[in-house]
């Protein structure tokens, strides 16, 4: 699976996005330490802090499949800008991220850039292993 790859498979998952509220259409496409691809997408709500962003949605959809370990996620939206994971989503994509795992951030004519978890969220908060 190529990181461009995963990218056009975030865009697919994004046509899934609930999003009524901000019109803001999200998706992701997560790689587990098994090989297998989960996808996400925003679901968001009338009450909007019960809004859930398509990383999350994808980490969540894994982890209650039995997954514990992520290598990589892509993210893709209708913006012409690179779009980023949220602060929430760098937490909770930090607890089951491996030593090396990769954002993919995507522009929405599928051009990306890669960071690593540790670039976009530092020193950050754990407790486990
Ligand atoms: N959103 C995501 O799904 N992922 C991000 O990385 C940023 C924001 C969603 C949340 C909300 O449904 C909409 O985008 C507007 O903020």
């Amino acid at each position: 699976m190529t990181e461009k790859e995963l990218v056009r498979i975030a865009a697919e998952a994004k046509k899934n996005a609930y999003a009524p509220y901000s019109g803001f259409r999200v998706g992701a496409a997560l790689v587990s330490g098994t090989g297998k691809i989960y996808t996400g997408a925003n679901v968001e709500n009338a009450s909007h802090g019960a809004a859930c962003c398509a990383e999350r949605t994808a980490v969540f959809k894994a982890v209650s499949e039995g997954e514990r370990e992520f290598v990589s996620i892509a993210i893709a939206s209708d913006s012409d800008e690179y779009i980023f994971p949220c602060g929430i989503c760098r937490q909770v994509l930090s607890e089951f991220a491996n030593d090396h795992m990769k954002i993919i951030c995507s522009k929405n004519n599928g051009e990306y850039k890669v960071y690593t978890l540790e670039e976009l969220l530092p020193n950050a908060f754990r407790k486990r292993r």
